[in-house]
């Protein structure tokens, strides 16, 4: 039979695609899992994560660097991927609250191998995190310092700094966490000296340096990268005690088919051009890059309309379980389980939330869908889940690692 759909679509790969006319996800007809947990359900690919890891560890590995990798769980916190991490020695983990660090160590990551970045920490955070002597912990202001420093006078610790450049996915500033404007993020330039005053005040010995400069940087941006990393090592030059530099998050995947995967073999050439001989391990924590197309949220269809002249089709989650496309402007790929014959016409796909923003996606081509089937959202494996709220009362959704 021939498919009037030209394939494959952008986003197939081995472990995605169409089976004959099923949509299949590691192996699993999405359909059938749909019938069989209802929907919403994100469906998250164990072997995906693992692959997602086993990549970064490998262009880590081709830097020639000692290097450490911790997964970024605010992405993605669901238990058995943090249970899986941990069983299989996969990574460390970074965190971002205490609750983060005690999720992280009740599904079995070693204390030891938590690294701790958070912003406007509070002194009962402080005391909370303070209770775990060998989680590392990164000051984002001087006031963190200066407030851990009274409570645990003579530790080792980090400081994220804000290099105030900024890269990320298309150049979109809402994803930019330092750059031209201020951030609330890390210490600047000229607070330095104020910030190594407090740290020797209270006997703190600086370790380690931090920087996240924004989120889902690719290939084209890598020059840009490599800027801010020759900038962070002449700060580092100036503190001889560094011996880590913590290159923070912000591996980008695609997410249209204009978008090409990140080209790891030039992150890791980056790396090792500004790093090389410099006697630092490289960390870094990437959470989007390791979940992000690891996952999938099935919806099911409810309403397809026409309105003037926009076809609707109408699901049954909203923008309060994946909410990029809301809040950062992010494009979404809607793609049908099952394929039917005819070709793909332009729709819009929205949720069950009331609110205007609340659209998956505006004005983009999809093969036929009908009311009662069942739509992937592909690329909902981070920064989906771990960020829904229960706005008015429709935040309920399943979680399954296949
Ligand atoms: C300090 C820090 N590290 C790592 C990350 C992970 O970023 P990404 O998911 O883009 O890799 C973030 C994201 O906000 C962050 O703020």
């Amino acid at each position: 039979m021939v498919n009037p759909i030209k394939r494959p679509f952008w986003w197939e790969r081995p472990d995605l695609g169409y089976d004959a006319r099923s949509l299949t996800f590691a192996g699993r007809k999405t359909q059938e899992l749909a019938h069989r947990f209802g929907t919403p359900t994100f469906l998250y690919s164990a072997a995906r994560i693992r692959a997602n890891l086993a990549r970064i560890q490998g262009a880590l590995k081709a830097t020639g660097l000692p290097s450490c990798l911790y997964y970024a769980m605010k992405a993605n916190r669901f238990a058995p991927i943090l249970t899986l991490m941990a069983s299989e020695g996969l990574c460390g983990i970074d965190a971002c609250s205490p609750e983060e660090v005690m999720h992280a160590m009740a599904c079995g990551i070693p204390e030891n191998q938590i690294s701790y970045t958070a912003t406007a920490v509070s002194n009962t955070d402080l005391d909370t995190l303070l209770r775990f002597d060998q989680l590392h912990i990164n000051c984002d202001a001087v006031s963190t310092i200066r407030r851990l420093g009274k409570r645990a006078p003579g530790r080792t610790i980090g400081l994220r700094i804000n290099p105030a450049m900024g890269v990320g996915y298309g150049d979109n500033a809402l994803l930019h966490y330092s750059g031209e404007s201020t951030t609330k993020f890390g210490i600047y330039h000229e607070q330095m000296g104020e910030a190594l005053d407090a740290a020797t005040e209270y006997g703190l010995t600086i370790t380690t340096l931090h920087l996240h400069t924004g989120c889902g940087y690719l290939t084209h941006q890598l020059p840009a990268w490599e800027a801010i990393l020759n900038e962070v090592k002449t700060v580092a030059e100036t503190l001889p005690g560094i011996r880590r530099i913590n290159l923070g998050g912000g591996l980008g995947v695609p997410h249209t088919k204009d978008d090409t995967p990140l080209d790891l073999k030039a992150w890791a050439a980056v790396i090792n051009r500004v790093f090389k001989g410099s006697g630092l391990t490289i960390e870094v924590e990437p959470g989007d890059y390791i979940a992000k197309d690891a996952g999938l949220l099935l919806l099911g269809v409810n309403t397809v309309e026409t309105r003037q002249t926009t076809r609707y089709i109408g699901v049954d989650g909203g923008f309060n379980i994946a909410m990029e496309p809301a809040f950062y402007t992010l494009p979404f790929e809607p793609v049908v389980t099952h394929l039917r014959e005819g070709g793909p016409t332009p729709v819009t796909v929205v949720g069950n939330i009331n609110e205007a923003l609340d659209i998956f996606a505006e004005q983009i081509p999809l093969a036929p869908i009908h009311e009662e089937d069942t739509l992937a959202l592909i690329n909902a494996g981070a920064y989906a889940s771990s960020m829904s709220s229960n706005h008015c009362m429709r935040g309920t959704f399943r979680e399954v690692l296949v």
